[in-house]
């Protein structure tokens, strides 16, 4: 299979390539997603068709790209990877476009930051699988329809909230990518241990998998932590303890939350009485931008039933207050929405 993967400006190297999945057998969790993915995959193969277009979205780090990347390994068809910032003109996308074969894949990350100009071209790229290109310049100029190859465009995001309406209905294979269980977790720590080379028992394996935020990619960069600290612990094999203590220095606590998410906790509960307040407002108090909050650390602390987000902004909830070894104290009538 002839891979050429095509990293723009703008791409992150993988530190991790070593223990990226390649294939939908290899890769862990998201069960149901994976089943419906091997279903379209093997029909476009059957069919020799280019697979249809594809959407990935969910918090970041649960393996959109990787998935894409493996998309295209299944297709047995080359990937191009650039991501929405990097592509200013519409030029840029059309000599992307008209640089692909035949059911390639052209991936797109941070894809709900195309410009207005860049979408619509890909709207009849996505549909007609044709462009319009503007050729010459004022008096002199004309439109000529390019066609293009059968490719499959997937796009990744981390919300689909910003997505147009149009755009989101051109995609025929919408995916949300939800966190992962503890054990579904375990699964990825025993395989990549053993990539690296790694000892760690069961119960060592149970206390990483409980601190990871349901997220591979925060799992990856803690197992290569742990294999420093392990390495200058004289120690041989990763046990409960070990596990925990390093973990604990490195700042994650029981459940896996870490400095800036507790941080974000006690804005709320200490700076503003738990909430309502605007995102806006919480951004600015804890020093991150709007989007990192919503993508980056919201969802989590949603999802462990710790923040709300209501029509009046963010409020604390309980569980927040008790994490914290704070004294929690009912809502007053209309704190609550
Ligand atoms: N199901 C999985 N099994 C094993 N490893 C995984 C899995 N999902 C992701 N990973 C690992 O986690 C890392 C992060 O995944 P990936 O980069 O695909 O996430 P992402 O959803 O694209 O994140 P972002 O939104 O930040 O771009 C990858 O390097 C990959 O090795
Ligand atoms: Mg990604």
């Amino acid at each position: 299979m002839s891979e050429s993967v095509n990293f723009e400006d703008g791409q992150k190297p993988e530190p991790d390539l070593a223990l990226r999945p390649h294939s939908l057998g290899e890769f862990v969790g998201q069960e149901q997603l994976v089943s419906h993915l091997a279903v379209y995959v093997g029909a476009a193969r059957a069919r020799g068709e280019a697979l249809d277009h594809v959407l990935f979205y969910g918090p970041p780090g649960l393996g959109k790209t990787t998935l894409s990347r493996i998309m295209a390994e299944e297709m047995g068809v080359n990937i191009v990877m650039t991501t929405a910032p990097a592509l200013e003109r519409a030029g840029d996308l059309a000599s992307i476009l008209t640089g692909l074969e035949q059911r390639d894949v052209l991936f797109i990350d941070e894809i709900h930051r195309l410009r207005a100009a860049i979408e619509e071209t890909l709207y009849s790229a996505m549909e007609d699988f044709a462009i319009d290109i503007v050729i010459g310049q004022g008096a002199g100029a004309r439109t000529v329809r390019l066609p293009l190859p059968r490719f499959t465009l997937i796009g990744a995001t981390t919300r689909t909230g910003l997505l147009s309406a149009p755009f989101m209905a051109r995609f025929g294979i919408v995916n949300r990518l939800e966190y992962y269980s503890p054990a579904e977790i375990g699964r990825i720590v025993r395989r990549n241990a053993a990539l690296l080379d790694l000892a760690v028992n069961d119960e060592g394996i149970e206390v990483l998998s409980s601190r990871v935020r349901g997220t591979p990619r925060i799992c990856n960069t803690l197992l290569r932590r742990l294999r420093d600290f392990l390495q200058v612990s004289g120690q041989s094999v990763m046990d409960a303890s070990f596990v925990d203590a390093t973990l604990t220095t490195l700042g994650i606590d029981a459940l896996g939350l870490d400095a800036m998410n507790r941080r974000y906790l006690e804005v709320l509960i200490r700076d503003f009485e738990g909430g309502p307040v605007g995102v806006e407002t919480l951004a600015v108090s804890v020093g991150e931008d709007r989007e990192t909050l919503t993508d980056v650390y919201e969802p989590f602390l949603i999802q462990l039933g710790m923040i709300k987000r209501t029509l009046r902004g963010r409020v604390a909830q309980r569980r927040a207050y008790e994490h914290l070894g704070l004294d929690w104290r009912e809502p007053l009538q209309g704190d609550l929405l």
